[in-house]
């Protein structure tokens, strides 16, 4: 077997749409309180996509941030992987959009449907195809514009949600020297696909008048399900990651970004507090599989992680999925 290229992260970038939704928007159709959001998820507003914006949209304007930071032309991109639930159209892939709008005219493109977890697959996709030699410079995203398919009658799961997205660029590592990916993992256990999913609208329910009236295209989730699967999964991979290292030498944990509570029941079973956790939940919700990184981006601009030292991102969500992946700043 020919051996593995190393691969890095040369360069980062986010966006997030410029309307602030505060919970207190919520408070006028629902019965529910910013008090009651903030205490349950950390959550104090989130951003919701203008009229006509869509994901492709917010991947266009994340991937040309992070091709910026990279200093990578579009031109020179080998793939566009974007790992999204909400994409523009179910035909063609989102990915596809993006190529055509940033000027890969290079690139192969496609999307993964990992749903929160998407970011973290289209990550360890991409650094697959470098490591293996297969492309050169990889632009991997995870974005969505959730604020269309929540079903804002259901107050359990109407107040978490946001708009998002967020981009890096694999190359290998000889190239940016910078973010060298070691490690990833993808699970995933499809007996819980009906946690958290979207019942109409697929080619198992077509839609029809009668199921859109009923709302069978939005967001149903178990909350309390999805909440005990994420607490063990986040503290797992978290412990996975860091196998095999010294945890002295970690710098940031980049979680997804799903419930304040969730992440700090986690941090309690792996005895850890919140000082090398990075979270931003209370600015822009869950926005799926943006959370990882739009946080990773906002952490790398902020300089919160040390140049040679480990960083941690872990995600999970619907289907059920997980993917954890080990970094060195
Ligand atoms: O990325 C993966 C996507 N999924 C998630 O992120 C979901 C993970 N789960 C969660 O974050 C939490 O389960 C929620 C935030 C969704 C709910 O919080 P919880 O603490 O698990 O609440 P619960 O579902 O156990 O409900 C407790 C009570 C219920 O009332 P009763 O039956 O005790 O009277 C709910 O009806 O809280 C009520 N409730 C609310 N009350 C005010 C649920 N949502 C709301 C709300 N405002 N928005």
């Amino acid at each position: 077997m020919a051996s593995r290229i190393r691969v890095g992260i040369a360069g980062t970038g986010s966006y997030t749409p410029e309307r602030v939704v505060p919970n207190a928007y919520f408070e006028e159709f629902l019965d529910t309180s910013d008090e009651w959001i903030v205490q349950r998820t950390g959550i104090r507003e989130r951003r919701f996509a203008a009229e006509g914006q869509a994901t492709s949209d917010l991947c266009v304007e994340a991937g040309k941030r992070a091709l910026e930071a990279a200093g990578i032309r579009p031109e020179d991109l080998d793939l566009v992987i974007v790992g999204t639930l909400t994409p523009d159209y179910p035909l063609p892939s989102t990915a596809c959009l993006v190529q055509d709008r940033l000027g890969a005219t290079r690139a192969g493109a496609f999307d993964v449907a990992a749903a929160c977890t998407g970011f973290m697959t289209a990550l360890s996709t991409g650094e697959a195809f470098v490591a293996a030699g297969r492309a050169k410079r990889v632009l991997v995203i995870g974005a969505e514009t959730l604020s269309r398919f929540v079903d804002y009658t259901d107050r359990g799961s109407a107040i978490i949600f946001g708009d998002g997205a967020g981009a890096a660029i694999l190359t290998p590592l000889d190239e940016c020297g910078q973010g060298e990916v070691l490690k990833t993992t993808l699970g995933a256990d499809g007996s819980g696909y009906d946690f958290i999913h979207i019942p109409g609208g697929g080619a198992k329910a077509p839609p029809t008048h009668a199921s859109i009236d009923a709302g069978q295209h939005f967001i149903k989730m178990r909350g309390r399900d999805v909440y005990r699967f994420a607490v063990s999964h986040m503290a797992e991979m978290i412990e996975e990651m860091l196998e095999g290292y010294d945890r002295d030498d970690l710098t940031l944990i980049v979680p997804h970004q799903v419930n304040r509570r969730i992440i700090d029941t986690a941090l309690d079973r792996l005895e850890m507090t919140d000082e090398k956790v990075m979270i931003n939940i209370q600015h822009y919700g869950n926005t799926s599989a943006a959370t990882v990184p739009i946080a990773l981006d906002e952490a790398a601009r902020a300089g919160r992680m040390e140049k040679g030292k480990l960083v941690v991102l872990c995600a999970f969500g619907a289907g059920l999925t997980w993917g954890g992946s080990l970094l060195r700043w």
